[in-house]
C-alpha cells in the first residue's frame, strides 16, 4: 500500500502525519510526505506594488519555511522508525495533492481537517475539502 501524507507545517497536520506513521507501521506501507509550495508571482509580472527587495526576502523566508516543514514532517517518521520520502511541489496545493495522489499510484491519501488557516468554523479547509472530493483514492482526515 502507497499512501501520501500531507503536511503544511501545522500541528494538525503533524497529527496526521502521526497517524500516517502508525498505519504504515502497521501495513508495512510505504509513505511519502508532500509539502506544496504556494507559487508567489514575480514583482515583473504583478506591477511596482511588490518591490524586488520585498519579493527576496519573500523568497528567502519561504525556502525558510520549506525546509523546517519537511525537517519536521521526517522527524515524526524517523522517532517510529518508518522510511519515509519527501516530495517537495511548487503549485496550488490542493490540485497539485489531487496530482500527484494519482500520477503516483497512492492507494491513501492521509490529511489534517484543517490547516494554518485562520477561520476555524468549518470542519475542513479549503485543500483537505477539495483533495477529499476531487480524487479517487481513499482519504483519511485527521481531526
Ligand atoms: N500547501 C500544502 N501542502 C501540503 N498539504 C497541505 C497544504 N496545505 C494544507 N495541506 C494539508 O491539508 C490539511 C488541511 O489544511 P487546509 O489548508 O485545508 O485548512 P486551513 O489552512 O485551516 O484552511 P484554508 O487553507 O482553506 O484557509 C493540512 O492539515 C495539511 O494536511
Ligand atoms: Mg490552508
Amino acid at each position: 500500500m502507497k499512501i501520501l501524507a500531507c503536511t503544511d507545517g501545522s500541528e494538525k497536520s503533524r497529527k496526521a502525519l502521526k497517524e500516517a506513521a502508525k498505519i504504515a507501521e502497521c501495513l508495512n506501507s510505504e509513505v511519502t510526505v508532500i509539502y506544496v509550495e504556494e507559487f508567489i508571482p514575480h514583482p515583473a509580472d504583478i506591477g511596482p506594488y511588490f518591490s524586488e527587495e520585498s519579493f527576496r526576502q519573500f523568497e528567502e523566508r519561504n525556502k525558510e519555511d520549506t525546509a523546517r516543514i519537511m525537517a519536521d514532517a521526517v522527524k515524526i517518521f524517523d522517532e517510529q522508525k518508518i522510511q519515509v520520502k519527501t516530495l517537495l511541489k511548487k503549485g496550488h496545493p490542493s490540485e497539485t495533492i489531487s496530482k500527484v495522489a494519482s500520477a503516483g499510484g497512492f492507494d491513501m491519501v492521509v490529511i489534517g481537517s484543517r490547516g494554518l488557516g485562520g477561520l476555524k468554523k468549518l470542519l475542513l479547509g479549503s485543500v483537505s475539502n477539495a483533495v477529499a472530493q476531487g480524487i479517487e483514492a481513499s482519504v483519511l482526515i485527521v481531526k
